[in-house]
């Protein structure tokens, strides 16, 4: 048209004329020759025909191919095009839409019998499962089941919507399969997630009452309890599609039979440094939707967040949470176990403390561990390892390990654990399991490794666990060699995230009002001992003077007030005390109260029976001091019923030491 126009109008038309002269010939050709191509010959037909009928013939067996996990591409083709042509964070989000619509592999394996294992008391077909992060909106939950995995963890969900941290804020390091990342818990928040858990199950409702399944056979549960409701009569009960009902049809959240959809809370960026109040909303909103609820406390991308570990502040955490989640379980027939999730980088002191914690707040798990801040000393790569953020993959791996250990051996096995951290392999699965975890979970090698790397996992393990003649249940704890953690120098420190040295000073300035306030309570309690103890006795009972009295006697000890300003006041309170010294070590070292340990002296010697030495008898008869008493009488009946002069000799263990030996109290 515009070349028409032009060629009509314009001072330039006899140009266009000649134009459309040349044109026009070769318009011709061309229907020409396209006639001649819409009847091809025969033989041409046939081949052309077969070309078409094996091209999708190979498109469809290719598509069947790629829809199990275990083809290869998935392993060798599509990973690195994904590291080639995305970056990391487009990549994974690419990754949660193909899951979420269909459109991913699936496991089209069956889990060996030798894997099941059990959380919590639920049973689970495999210990493999994924860590969170990964899914953080819930988006794509059951695409990540049809992987192969046992569990899977959704979030961590955050209150109130945030952006997280601004882009970019995760890192491929490739040679060493590891990732850095400060996604700041990128949240769409408790209701939207809520809204979209409820519209999975109306769905999952929907499709059952249409495939004409029944609620349990969709899942592949057995037969429900004579004494549970007829499926009939559940739907007849819940016209409105709600939670209840997976309860009275004994189907898992997870929509999956044995396995567990677990649900992340997270803390909104805003909130109070110490407050659980996003935790307890967080149970609140989502724990109808769990099978279990997992409590972060360690993401370091978070300012604060990981100062919740703390013993102090984390037993007061754990212990509001887990009664928020007894109320919500109390609307379900099945537990709602709570889980909290910790840091590779604690010492293994705070690692103690962390076990501890959870077994006073009676919490029903822990997850170790999350990302580290520290950047190892045998890390390859180079480009991004100075991105502050927390490190995840194969070099997390002796830390989590470690931890884990340390968790194992001091809660003596008594609360499970899920290992986490550079879980690549089934070996990786099994030394965790080795050293306490009943079920793994992972993240980072599944960017690397594709969507077959659950199935790889289960089959290898399972080959491992028969050679052995063993379950994954026999091996967990059954022992691991002591896995050395870093040696402080061997890693490096970054900062956590943009502001990092912010919330750096604001912990210093709180760890120094921790210790403030610990110095002067120390004080308190210190001075409160003091009063409690009986060093004064002129303070004392009569009783407690006789005991005393009789105990220098028996342990042939001069009595004598200490100096004041004697050099043995070092850091403690300076005492004044009549008590043998080497007694109130005793009793310090022994862990007994003053009268305890002089009431043993006593009686121990009593049990001796040899005659005193004359001149100790007199010495002591001696009324030289403000201990010395003119009742000093033979037959003077002491504490406990024993008769002074019975006291015949003083025993190896109470005398006191020479001058020499004495030790500082
Ligand atoms: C990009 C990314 C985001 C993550 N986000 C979360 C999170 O929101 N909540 C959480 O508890 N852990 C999060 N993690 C930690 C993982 O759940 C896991 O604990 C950690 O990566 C160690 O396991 P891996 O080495 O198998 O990845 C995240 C990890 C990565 C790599």
């Amino acid at each position: 048209m515009v070349f028409r126009t032009v060629a009509t109008r314009s001072p330039l038309a006899p140009a266009c004329h000649v134009a459309r002269a040349y044109v026009k010939p070769k318009t011709q050709l061309n229907v020409r020759a396209m006639s001649m191509r819409a009847r091809p010959s025969t033989p041409r037909r046939v081949v052309s025909g077969l070309v078409t009928v094996t091209a999708i013939v190979a498109g469809a067996a290719f598509g069947v191919y790629c829809l199990d996990s275990r083809a290869g591409v998935h392993r060798w083709l599509f990973p690195p095009m994904m590291e080639l042509l995305t970056d990391p964070e487009s990549g994974s989000k690419i990754s949660i839409k193909l899951l979420e619509h269909g459109l991913a592999p699936r496991d089209c394996g069956k889990d060996d019998e030798v894997l099941r294992t059990e959380l919590f008391g639920k049973t689970l077909t495999n210990p493999i499962g994924l860590a969170a992060g990964f899914d953080k909106q819930g988006e794509a939950i059951d695409g990540l089941f049809d992987l192969g995995f046992g569990l899977v963890e959704i979030g961590s969900i955050t209150p109130e919507p945030q952006p997280g941290n601004p882009t970019p804020r995760m890192f491929r390091l490739p040679l060493d399969a590891a990732v850095i990342n400060r996604m700041g818990f990128n949240s769409e928040g408790h209701e939207a997630v809520r809204e979209r858990l409820h519209a999975r199950l109306h769905k999952w409702v929907q499709r059952v009452l249409s495939a004409g399944e029944g609620l349990v056979s969709s899942v592949g549960a057995p037969a429900p309890e004579p004494t549970a409701l007829a499926e009939a009569q559940v739907f007849a009960n819940y016209p409105v599609i709600n939670t209840s009902l997976l309860d009275d049809a004994h189907v898992p959240r997870s929509l999956k039979q044995d396995r567990l959809l677990s649900i992340n809370l997270g803390k909104n960026k805003s909130s109070r440094e110490d407050s659980v109040v996003d935790y307890v909303k967080g149970v609140q909103a989502l724990g109808a939707y769990a099978d279990m609820l997992v409590i972060n406390v360690s993401s370091p991308n978070t300012p604060g967040l990981r100062r919740l570990q703390r013993r102090s502040v984390l037993e007061g955490v754990l212990r509001d949470v887990v009664t928020a989640r007894d109320d919500v379980a109390k609307q379900r027939i099945d537990s709602l176990p709570l889980v909290v999730k910790v840091a590779p980088d604690l010492s293994d002191a705070e690692l103690e403390d962390v076990a501890d914690a959870a077994r006073a707040s009676k919490i029903d798990g822990i997850i170790v561990s999350n990302t580290t801040v520290s950047r190892p000393a045998g890390l390859l790569s180079t480009q991004h390892v100075h991105e502050a953020g927390g490190l995840s993959g194969p070099p997390v791996k002796p830390l989590a390990l470690h931890a884990l250990q340390v968790i194992y051996k001091r809660s003596e096995g008594k609360i499970p654990l899920i290992g986490c951290g550079g879980i690549m392999t089934a070996e990786d699965a099994l030394e965790f399991a080795r050293a306490g975890a009943s079920a793994v979970q992972l993240y980072t090698a599944l960017a690397y490794r594709g969507p077959g790397l659950p199935r790889r996992i289960k089959d290898d393990l399972a080959a491992r666990l028969r050679a052995e003649g063993k379950t994954w249940k026999d091996i967990v704890g059954s022992g691991l060699r002591d896995v050395p953690s870093y040696a402080p120098d061997a890693v490096n420190q970054v900062g956590l995230y943009p502001g990092a040295q912010d919330a750096f000073d604001r912990s210093v300035a709180s760890v120094r009002h921790e210790i403030e306030q610990l110095r002067e309570s120390f004080e308190g309690h210190a001075s409160e001992e003091r009063r409690a103890l009986p060093f004064d006795i002129d303070e004392h009972d009569d009783r407690f003077k006789e005991l005393l009295r009789e105990a220098h006697r028996v342990t042939d000890d001069v009595p004598h007030f200490n100096d004041a300003s004697s050099p043995q006041a070092g850091v403690l309170p300076q005492r004044t005390s009549s008590v043998p010294e080497h007694l109130l070590l005793m009793a310090k070292e022994r862990g007994l109260t003053q009268g305890e340990v002089l009431h043993e002296a006593v009686h121990d010697a009593a049990a001796v029976p040899q005659a005193p030495a004359p001149a100790l008898a007199a010495s002591h008869s001696a009324d030289a001091t403000p201990m010395s008493t003119d009742k000093a009488a033979p037959d003077h009946t002491t504490l406990g019923g024993l008769k002074g002069h019975e006291a015949k000799s003083v025993p190896e263990a109470y005398r006191a030491p020479s001058t020499a030996e004495k030790r500082v109290v």
